[in-house]
């Protein structure tokens, strides 16, 4: 039995300043959603909460680059996260917005009572003003030149170029990106969460979750490691829950301040919204009085403030020290609440190698995929689950995408079940029939078949969702094999009897599998139960049963669960992914892209041009002749940077080539350096040198010039490439 009531899980609240990728559904909303729905199938109390994350910098950067306000851009992006959450089956019990009257309202006290107990430290810093904007710059406000690397495009808190984390005062000549000016600096007055001294008992929190996950106690530890630091709470902004102290204008609360306690607002919103159900009351739930007797605990607060209530938040690597450190700091500096009992962290998910980026337009978008691939979510989350990043970064690409469709939904879960719906109908009109002996390989099987709740729950339990699904597979390949072993479709002709016990039995695995799958593939789910005409109350120790479909039980027509994604459909996904390749090319080269959260500026590693020259007849090609050598003698061509004298054995004769590399390579590194030259270039003269021909370089991602080697294969001088 678990010690615990109830659950409350968090996803996190997402930033309203643009839509979602697949890389928002395999970091945290998939995970949180399989493990709410596997805790309801077993009949757990459980509230799941989520909303949009409408305050912080990127909202406001978001604005400034769409030109609009920064209440525009989290009304839309809101509604819009919102709907694709919806189509993929993320099953919420709440989607709040930090926005929300009850929100600042639950913020704001949160934020007194830790002031009324004297929890903060008042301190006076110097910030970076824009005397010209009238207003505090905020880190990302801030471009200069990194000390570290030199890249004169650094944030002023970090650099993208070389990724070091950085202060605003460590730029070298900082700009206001408002209004390029040089910001001064000037005092200001912030309310610092003394972490410092809450650090002992955070230190004991932390010791006492050793069950976490490597990724996550990592991080923490280095934090704890290297002495938590007061942090400041409040921040020289005016988009935000205000500071909640008379006299102080100007300044809002910090956004991980506000954004964690959204989750309990949204957990509030929710009862509320409940009530006011039941209730016709009005409002947004803000101003609800409760009618309890004092020392009972409303209802939201069950899941907030009882110690039987396990607290789990699903996030991104991105967010563990928010959620491991400073979050629980604030819950213990307030006193009243639960410390989150369990944070499984994902790592990231990368596209076709590269790290998704939103402002590169680099990502698969939730609502794109869902108009090439109607009604395919659950082939999504299938590979989104099945490869999912649990424990080290992981690659999406569209190759395995249909692979894992093709292959495995398809092939064997989807195959098991179409073919034991179909003899069934064309055996027994539909009618599920009735199993009479046993054979010794029954037996087997019932005794493996009973066995899968509890693995798949174990693994779920254990936050290894991976694991999980692939003990789901194991399950529909039991299923195949029984039939494959068994071969009712030929002992049909021989032994009616027998094949009544092998579909009877295979309809019990279906019917399992039909409850099983629902965490993971919820639509498909719904979609066999409606066909096998299944009870939809039943649980998940029900998939021990074999008494799923009794003998009679008529059965729905069946259709195919899944489709083969054909090589057109993902060659398309890829060419338009190459696409924004070309299109971020031109981009990076025109722009300083303002990025979205957690973006580096790096340009993606393109190796091709954008265009291909126009066509040459072969004879063109013939043209050229182009020989192995090796360079002999080199020495920079006085006063130019770029170019290098080369005396070339080229197998037919020594000639001299002047070619544009000494940028890229000393003299003497390159004797002895195998090349590939192309020998028939008509001679000219470059700074008054006869240049006999041109040797092939290539030019690699960072526009250096490297040589085409020719194979390493002792190829002679002289020998032509073809
Ligand atoms: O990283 C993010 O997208 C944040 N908006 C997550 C906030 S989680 C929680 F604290 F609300
Ligand atoms: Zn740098």
């Amino acid at each position: 039995m678990s010690k615990f009531k109830r659950y409350t899980v968090t996803a996190a609240l997402p930033y309203a300043n643009g839509p979602l990728h697949i890389g928002h559904l395999a970091g945290c909303y998939l995970p949180a959603d399989i493990y709410v729905r596997y805790l309801r199938s077993n009949g757990e109390l459980v509230k799941f909460i989520c909303g949009s994350d409408e305050h912080g910098v990127p909202i406001t950067i978001k604005a400034k680059k769409e030109g609009t306000t920064p209440q525009k851009v989290v009304d839309k992006y809101h509604k819009i996260m919102g709907d694709a959450f919806d189509e993929f089956g993320i099953s919420f019990d709440i989607y709040a917005r930090t926005s929300s009257k009850i929100h600042h309202k639950t913020a704001t006290e949160f934020f007194n009572t830790l002031y009324q107990k004297g929890v903060f430290k008042e301190e006076i810093t110097e910030q970076y003003f824009d005397e010209k904007a009238n207003q505090f710059l905020a880190d990302r406000y801030i471009v200069g030149t990194c000390p570290k690397c030199a890249n004169e495009n650094a944030y002023g808190d970090q650099c993208e170029s070389c990724g070091s984390t950085l202060n605003a005062t460590d730029l070298i000549n900082p700009k206001s990106t408002f209004s390029g000016e040089k910001p001064i600096l000037k005092k200001t007055k912030n309310w610092f969460l003394p972490l410092d001294t809450l650090q002992p008992q955070i230190d004991a929190y932390i010791d006492s979750h050793k069950e976490w996950k490597t990724n996550v106690l990592g991080q923490c530890k280095s934090w704890l490691s290297s002495g938590l630091q007061p942090r400041a709470m409040t921040r020289d902004l005016d988009w935000g829950v205000k500071v909640p102290i008379e006299g102080v204008e100007g300044k809002v609360l910090y956004v991980w301040f506000d954004a964690p306690i959204g989750y309990i607002s949204a957990t509030k919103e929710f009862f509320n919204t409940s009530k006011e159900i039941n209730n016709t009351n009005e409002g947004d739930g803000a101003n609800l009085i409760s009618n309890l007797k004092p020392h009972e605990k409303e209802e939201w607060e069950l899941y907030w403030k009882d110690k039987e209530t396990k607290l789990v938040h699903f996030i991104g690597k991105d967010n563990i020290v928010f959620h491991c450190i400073i979050f629980p700091a604030m819950l213990m500096a307030e006193g009243s609440y639960i410390l989150p009992e369990a944070v499984p962290a994902n790592e990231f998910l990368n596209l076709e190698g590269n790290k998704i980026s939103t402002s590169r337009n680099w990502a698969v978008w939730l609502h794109e995929y869902l108009l090439e691939f109607t009604n395919k979510q659950d082939a999504l989350r299938y590979t989104l689950c099945a490869n999912a990043p649990e424990t080290k970064d992981n690659d999406f690409t569209w190759k395995d995408f249909q692979a894992k469709n093709n292959n495995e939904l398809v092939a064997i879960l989807g195959n098991f079940i179409n073919r034991t719906l179909v003899l069934t109908h064309k055996y027994y009109d539909g009618k599920v029939p009735e199993a009479l002996e046993f054979i010794k390989a029954d037996i087997l099987l019932l005794k493996e078949l009973s066995k899968f709740p509890e693995k798949i729950s174990s693994s779920i339990k254990q936050y290894r969702f991976r694991e999980a699904l692939a003990e789901l597979m194991n399950l529909a390949r039991l299923g195949n094999k029984f039939l494959a072993d068994n071969e009712p479709w030929i002992i049909i002709k021989t032994d009616k009897n027998r094949v009544q016990t092998i579909m009877n039995l295979s309809l019990q695995i279906v019917a399992n599998l039909t409850i099983l799958m629902e965490p993971f593939l919820p639509f498909t789910s719904k979609k066999l139960a409606t066909m096998i005409n299944l009870n939809n109350n039943l649980k998940w120790n029900d998939a021990t049963r074999t008494d799923l479909l009794l003998p009679g039980h008529q059965i729905n027509p069946s259709s195919l669960l899944f489709e083969k994604v054909e090589d057109e459909i993902i060659d398309s996904q890829i060419l338009k992914l190459n696409n924004s390749k070309i299109d971020n090319q031109s981009e990076i080269n025109k722009s300083n892209i303002l990025l979205n959260k957690n973006e580096d500026a790096s340009p993606i590693v393109i190796n091709f041009k954008n265009e291909a020259k126009a066509d040459i007849s072969f004879d063109d090609f013939n043209k050229m002749d182009i020989r192995v050598g090796t360079i002999l003698e080199a020495e920079r061509v006085p006063k130019t940077d770029k170019l290098m004298k080369l005396l070339i054995d080229t197998g037919i004769d020594k000639r001299t080539v002047v070619s544009g590399i000494a940028a890229y390579y000393k003299p003497e590194e390159i004797i002895g350096q195998k090349v590939s030259i192309l020998v028939n270039l008509a001679p000219r003269k470059i700074k008054n040198i006869e240049s006999q021909g041109m040797i092939l370089m290539a030019e690699n991602s960072n526009g250096e010039l490297c040589f085409v080697e020719p194979s390493k294969l002792n190829i002679n001088n002289g020998a032509s490439i073809k």
